[in-house]
């Protein structure tokens, strides 16, 4: 005990004199017991590279790179004279801004786009609007309220109103999500002719249920 105060008084400046206070800044590389690659030999981007001719580090992509990961469709990639989709396919308006009533038919409408939507209907809406498009999807009973998407005769849907939708709003509504935000829009994840092919398989699901509410049977 006799030692202890003045070996603890000369370890503990010892200490202090070597790290400084706690809090004081220092320029001095910090003690690394396992560094991590915190230090590399590397190029920062835009920084200056002396082994290529133009000194740069960044390198443009090789000469016939192709471009991928967008919309436009492999065979337009290697076309020389690629097709784009109109504005309207893209927006769901026409020139005047107005919501498209119909699908545009450069789309060519027919049962393998009905496929299509089904297909797509069935793995990105039904979670939430139900297989028949009746609103009652899994996410309902926890708390969810999505639309009835096919029965006018049930409140709740966009197609009891004075104004129906038109089929420019439902593709709108598929990119962009509903007007309040609670569904969340899915343009990252369909293409246009997916949001299109939905539409179509939404009006088919809605002609179903009208029929049937009507007591219309289609087989007789
Ligand atoms: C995560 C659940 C969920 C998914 C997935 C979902 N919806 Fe919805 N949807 C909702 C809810 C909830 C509402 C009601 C939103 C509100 O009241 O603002 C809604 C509203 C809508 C509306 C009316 C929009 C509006 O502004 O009122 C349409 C049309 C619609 N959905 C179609 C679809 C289609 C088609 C798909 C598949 C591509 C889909 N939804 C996927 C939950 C979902």
């Amino acid at each position: 005990m006799r030692y202890f105060i003045p070996v603890f008084i000369i370890i503990a400046a010892s200490i202090v004199s070597i790290m400084g206070f706690r809090g004081d800044l220092t320029e001095n590389t910090p003690i690394e017991v396992f560094p991590d690659m915190d230090r590399q030999a590397k190029y920062k981007s835009q920084t200056k590279n002396p082994f290529f001719g133009d000194n740069r580090a960044d390198r443009l992509p090789v000469i016939g790179t192709a471009i991928r990961g967008n919309l436009i469709t492999q065979n337009n990639v290697f076309s020389a004279t690629p097709k784009f989709l109109s504005d309207s396919i893209k927006t769901g308006k026409d020139s005047n801004g107005k919501w498209l009533s119909k699908i545009p038919n450069e789309l060519g409408i027919n049962i393998d786009l009905m496929r299509l939507g089904r297909e797509k209907y069935d793995i990105h809406c039904s979670v939430c609007h139900g297989d028949y498009g009746d609103g009652k999807g899994v996410t309902s009973y926890f708390g969810l309220a999505p639309r009835n998407l096919s029965d006018s005769s049930q409140s709740g849907s966009y197609l009891e109103s004075a104004a129906p939708w038109s089929d420019g709003q439902i593709y709108n509504a598929i990119a962009m999500g509903s007007a309040s935000g609670i569904m969340l829009g899915l343009k990252d994840k369909l293409t246009p002719r997916e949001r299109w092919a939905i539409v179509l398989y939404l009006r088919a699901l809605q002609s179903y249920v009208s029929d049937a509410t009507n007591g219309i049977d289609k087989k007789s």
